[in-house]
């Protein structure tokens, strides 16, 4: 690794990822880690100093997570947020009191004193709080920096062993100059060079995917999502033809998109693409299937069979590209986090199949989706591409409600694409909404059209806005919008005669109807 970086330690806050984040885009490099992660991992990396996370717990509770000596130890600098800042000051002799009131929500802060911890920032701050205990008194040795209403020791700093604290959360949108308070320090007081940029990011990764397979073929499942794009056109990068990309074509994506996938790689990138048109086994398989979730594992496992059945053409493989990100590494390696529930199963394609043998190659590991996205810029893929909208891997099938048939999904798509086309027209494909598409459903009502009657079924627009598809509200779309496309459909698509909006927010409903 030729870049700096940070170390954030988890102590199971519901942020530690956005502090990793905000640190990425002042530039420096930053991984997260749960608090009691033993001294050599922590210390192969060669960080350049430690954050230290909120937490739901109180430094005097039993069984609190505490600050392991090996972090002060190193003699690096450490910056403690909320319950970061109480250990350091319970840690280091201060004193710190559980407060009468929990202080939640916006509020001003004012600086203490003028040093680089600060620099740059206005002498008034708006801050995000989020904290039950307070400090009462800083440690010995350390200087109070900041202070507001209802927290007098607000910030705590020794500048010479570089240590610092702060009450508020610096990583949450709602402290507009955070990410200028975490730049400060990984840059001003740790001494990292804010280079991590998409170039950057792009030849080590080249780099250590030349060395990981050296002259071994990588396989890899091209859905056309996101992460797989992104995946594909690095693995070209670095290791061009010996990348060999299955994309399996199962009759269950929206409009054009097939064509498109195979434009872009085949064609304009001279990916190694093997195109495979399983349109009719995917239908015929799903014939009769009307339960979402057996349509689900229906779509996953023809996809496995599907997928293994190409792979065994093309002989000895020894690797698979996987479009794994960051944020799935972590929660695997969370601490007490139990699984949460699982409400729908899902499939995502280029699943690793069954009973061959493969190592992995998982060049997305290390990055944020905003950074996937930021690399797939660099590296070239069109916008399009790019920002797309997350689409479900059991694909239209999940959106055309009862059963899946060909004349059906055919409906299905031209109505998804009539709503995409006025949504991209209006500019509301991008930010406006996060997620957007009609629903197919086997409900058929009465119509008049000119003087006849019609009898067609019921197309549900579906659009919600959403920071990470955990929760969700529907998009308060323009009522001459929502006309435009309902016109359209009903005129431009044959027995379809009512088109109805889903205003359901997530929970209770999912985004998916099925
Ligand atoms: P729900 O319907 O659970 O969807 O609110 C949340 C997000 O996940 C997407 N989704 C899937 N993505 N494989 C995927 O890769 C799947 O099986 C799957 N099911 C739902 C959904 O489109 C939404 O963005």
């Amino acid at each position: 690794m030729t870049h700096d970086t940070i170390i954030v330690l988890d102590y199971g806050s519901q942020t530690a990822q956005l502090i990793a984040r905000r640190v990425r885009e002042a530039g420096v490099y930053s991984e997260i880690f749960p608090w009691d992660t033993p001294k050599e991992q922590l210390l192969a990396l060669e960080p350049k100093g430690f954050i230290l996370s909120g937490s739901p717990f109180s430094v005097y509770e039993p069984g609190a997570p505490t600050l392991r000596r090996h972090v002060l130890d190193s003699g690096l600098p450490v910056l403690g947020i909320c319950y970061g800042m109480q250990l350091l000051a319970h840690t280091l002799g201060g004193k710190v009191a559980a407060s009468q009131a929990r202080e939640y929500g916006p509020a001003s802060l004012i600086i203490d004193g003028n040093m680089p911890f600060w620099a740059g920032l206005p002498s008034t701050l708006d801050v995000w709080m989020s904290h039950g205990d307070r400090i009462e008194a800083p440690p010995p040795d350390f200087v109070p920096l900041a202070h507001s209403d209802n927290s007098p020791v607000a910030a705590i700093g020794n500048p010479e062993r570089k240590i610092y604290g702060i009450q508020f959360h610096p990583e949450v949108s709602h402290t507009p100059r955070g990410t200028d308070i975490l730049a400060n320090f990984a840059v001003r007081i740790c001494g990292c060079k804010p280079d991590w940029t998409p170039g950057k990011v792009i030849d080590e990764i080249v780099a250590q995917v030349r060395e990981q397979v050296g002259s071994e073929r990588v396989l890899l499942g091209l859905s056309g999502g996101v992460d797989s794009s992104v995946v594909a056109a690095l693995l070209h990068r670095a290791i061009g033809d010996q990348l060999v990309s299955v994309f399996i074509d199962h009759g269950l994506l929206r409009q054009g998109e097939a064509k498109q996938v195979i434009d872009t790689f085949k064609r304009s990138m001279g990916l190694n693409l093997v195109p495979v048109n399983a349109t009719e086994e995917f239908l015929e398989a799903l014939e009769g299937i009307t339960d979402p979730e057996d349509k689900r594992k229906c779509v996953g496992e023809q996809f496995i069979r599907t997928f293994e059945r190409e792979a065994r053409k093309l002989g000895e493989i020894a690797y698979l590209g996987q479009g794994t990100i960051y944020p799935d590494v972590i929660e695997s390696a969370a601490p007490d986090r139990p699984n949460a529930q699982r409400i729908k199963s899902h499939h995502n394609v280029g699943g690793l199949p069954i009973d061959m043998q493969f190592d992995l190659v998982e060049p997305l590991r290390y990055l944020f989706k905003d950074e996937v996205r930021r690399v797939g810029e660099a590296l070239g893929l069109p916008e399009e591409l790019v920002w797309r909208q997350p689409f479900p891997g059991p694909g239209l099938a999940v959106r055309c409600l009862g059963e899946v048939t060909w004349e059906r999904l055919e409906r299905l798509r031209a109505a998804d694409a009539i709503l995409l086309e006025e949504l991209r027209t209006a500019g509301m494909l991008r930010g406006e909404t996060s997620q957007a598409f009609a629903v197919l459903l086997p409900v058929r009502s009465v119509g008049v059209m000119g003087d006849g009657r019609t009898y067609g079924e019921t197309v549900a627009l579906r659009a919600v806005v959403t920071d990470d598809f955990m929760t969700a509200d529907w998009a308060r779309l323009p009522a001459d919008l929502l006309a435009r496309v309902s016109a359209r459909i009903v005129n431009e698509v044959a027995n379809v005669s009512r088109v109805v909006y889903d205003i359901t927010s997530k929970p209770p409903a999912t985004i998916e109807w099925e």
